[in-house]
C-alpha cells in the first residue's frame, strides 16, 4: 500500500489529550505516514459557528483517511449562547460534525470491538452459585449502521402542515392529531435496503475471516413491523450469500438482559443507529469501559477513527491529566490495521496487553475510583505514566 496520509483532528476536551498520545504509541509501533492536523468541533462553532470547517471536509476528501479525538455537542440553547455576538440570532444550528462527516463519506459501518483486556480490574465479573467469581474471557465485536436510522437528522418539533398531513394519513396517528404546535416533535427512522443489506454483509463477512460461526441481529420487529422488518429482511438476504455463518434475531431488550449475565456467549452484534450506539456503550462497559472503547467509522473509500469515549469537558483542564489514554491508542491500532499495517497493529495491542497484564501502572478508571482530586494519591497512574509504559513495551 501507498504510504497514508492521515488527517488528525484532535477536536474538544480530552480529545485533544489522548491523540497525540495514540500517535507516538502508533509511531513507535512502526506504523509509516504522513500526518496532517484539521481543526473540528465546538472550539469551532464558538468562533465562527462552523463545526466542521471546510478546509478539514477538504482535507478529508483528498486523504480519505481520518484520525478524531473528541467533539462537544450541547443542546441548542447552550449552543447558541456560545456563538460570537454577531453570530446570533442568525438561525445556525449546531449539529455534531461526526454525524455530518459519517454522512457525508458515507462512513456507513461503525465497527467498535471491544474485547476484555486480561489483568483490568474494570472487567466484567461474575459471581457463581458457589460464591467463587468468575471472569469470563469477552470479545464481542458491534457493527452499527452509521448513517441512518433515528439518526438521520429528519426531525421536527412542530412539524410543518404538510409534514402534519402525511402523518394524519396513517391511523395510528390519530391519538396524536389535535396535539398542536411545539407541543408536538417527530422523527422518521429512515431505513434502506441497501444499508442494512452492508452492514450484515461487513459483520457475516468479518465472522466469516475469524471462523466465527454466528451473527447476532439486535432489532425489534415485534414492534418497529416496518423499519426492523426490513432491516430483518435485508440481514437475511445478506447471509444467504454466507452459507457457513448463522445469523440470529433477536430482540434488542432480551439481548442486553442476556449480555449483561452471559456476555461471553456473543461474539458479533449488528444493530441499526440508535440501537447500535446503546449497544456499544453497554458491551465497552462490560470489557473495561469507555478508557477502553475504541472504534471506526467505515465506508467504501473513506475511514475515520474515534475512540468512542466523547470530549469528556470536565476532565479536560486538570494537570496532570489522569483520563486513560488506551481507547485512542487501541483506535490507533484499528486505523494502523485499516491503513494495511497489520503488525503495527498488532505490536500496539500486544504491548497495551503487556501493560495491562502486569498491573503495575492502572488508570482510575481501571481502579473503579470516580474521577476526584484524590485519584493518583489513592493509586492511579496519571495519562503520561500509562502512555509511557505502552511505549516502552514497544521498545
Ligand atoms: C458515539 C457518540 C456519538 C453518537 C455522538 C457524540 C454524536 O455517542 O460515537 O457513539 O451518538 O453516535
Ligand atoms: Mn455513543
Amino acid at each position: 500500500m501507498p504510504r497514508p496520509t492521515v488527517v488528525v483532528m484532535p477536536g474538544d476536551g480530552i480529545g485533544r489529550i489522548v491523540v497525540p498520545e495514540a500517535l507516538e504509541v502508533l509511531a513507535a509501533s512502526g506504523f509509516e505516514a504522513d500526518f496532517v492536523e484539521a481543526e473540528i468541533g465546538w472550539s469551532c462553532w464558538a468562533r465562527d459557528g462552523d463545526p466542521l470547517p471546510p478546509r478539514t471536509i477538504e482535507m478529508l476528501d483528498r486523504h480519505r483517511l481520518g484520525f478524531l479525538g473528541a467533539v462537544t455537542s450541547k443542546p441548542p440553547g447552550a449552543a447558541e449562547a456560545e456563538l460570537p455576538a454577531a453570530l446570533q440570532g442568525r438561525g445556525l444550528a449546531y449539529r455534531s460534525p461526526l454525524l455530518t462527516l459519517r454522512q457525508r463519506f458515507g462512513l456507513e459501518i461503525c465497527l467498535r470491538p471491544c474485547a476484555g483486556v486480561p489483568g483490568n480490574p474494570a472487567n466484567f465479573v461474575r459471581r457463581g452459585p458457589d460464591g467463587a467469581i468468575d471472569e469470563p474471557p469477552i470479545d464481542i465485536a458491534v457493527f452499527r449502521q452509521n448513517t441512518e436510522g433515528l439518526y438521520a437528522g429528519v426531525e421536527w418539533t412542530d412539524p410543518p402542515a404538510e409534514v402534519r398531513r402525511a402523518l394524519a394519513s396513517h391511523p395510528s396517528f390519530a391519538p396524536f392529531r389535535e396535539i398542536a404546535g411545539r407541543d408536538l416533535a417527530v422523527a422518521a427512522r429512515i431505513v434502506t435496503r441497501g444499508a442494512c443489506f452492508r452492514i450484515a454483509d461487513a459483520a457475516l463477512r468479518y465472522a466469516s475471516e475469524r471462523g466465527i460461526g454466528t451473527v447476532t441481529l439486535a432489532e425489534k420487529p415485534n414492534v418497529l413491523r416496518e423499519t426492523s422488518g426490513l432491516f430483518e429482511d435485508a440481514a437475511r438476504e445478506a447471509a444467504s450469500r454466507w452459507p457457513g455463518i448463522a445469523l440470529r434475531s433477536v430482540n434488542i431488550d432480551a439481548l442486553l438482559l442476556d449480555l449483561v449475565r452471559r456476555p461471553e456467549e456473543h461474539r458479533i452484534i449488528v444493530a441499526s443507529n440508535l440501537f447500535g450506539d446503546l449497544l456499544s456503550d453497554a458491551v465497552a462497559g462490560l470489557t473495561g469501559g469507555a478508557g477502553f472503547a475504541c472504534s471506526a467509522n467505515l465506508g467504501a473509500d473513506a475511514a475515520i477513527f474515534e475512540p468512542a469515549h466523547g470530549s469528556a469537558p470536565r476532565h479536560a483542564e486538570r494537570s496532570p491529566s489522569i483520563v486513560n489514554p488506551i481507547a485512542a491508542i487501541l483506535t490507533g491500532a484499528l486505523l494502523a490495521e485499516r491503513a494495511g499495517a497489520r503488525a503495527a497493529a498488532s505490536r500496539v495491542r500486544r504491548a497495551v496487553g503487556a501493560v495491562v497484564a502486569a498491573g503495575k501502572v492502572r488508570t482510575y478508571d481501571m481502579l473503579g475510583l470516580p474521577s476526584r482530586e484524590d485519584v493518583l494519591a489513592r493509586g492511579a497512574s496519571p495519562t503520561r505514566r500509562m502512555t509511557e509504559a505502552i511505549l516502552k513495551e514497544l521498545g
